[in-house]
């Protein structure tokens, strides 16, 4: 399966949904989470992500393993979503911040 990471808290471009054959994508207030059991690996979400949030599980950067835990579990939890809307009205001044979990919401 391929994962959201940290860089995608606080921003949520959602450009990568439009591309997801099989609409795998699901819409937390402030991050997205890739659901594993659907998830096909094509790979092309990866690409559209202006910020590069988007890894395979066995590329996740370092300290960023415990997202492919967290977006099975918040998947579970919220609604799919397959179209583009408008990113959150803060995201450029957090798409460069690092270690964004605890801004996390569910
Ligand atoms: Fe969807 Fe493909 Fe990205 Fe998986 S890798 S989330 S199937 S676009
Ligand atoms: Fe998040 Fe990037 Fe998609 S910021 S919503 S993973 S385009």
């Amino acid at each position: 399966t391929y994962v959201v990471t940290d860089a995608c808290i606080k921003c949520k471009y959602t450009d990568c949904v439009d591309v997801c054959p099989v609409d795998c994508f699901h819409e937390g207030p402030n991050f997205l989470a890739i659901d594993p059991e659907e998830c096909i690996d094509c790979s092309l979400c990866v690409a559209e992500c202006p910020i590069s949030a988007i890894y395979a599980e066995d590329d996740l950067p370092k300290g960023q393993e415990n997202f492919l835990a967290l977006n099975a579990e918040l998947a579970k939890n919220w609604p799919v979503i397959t179209e583009k809307i408008d990113p959150l009205p803060d995201h450029a001044d957090w798409a460069e911040v690092k270690d964004k979990l605890q801004y996390l919401e569910r």
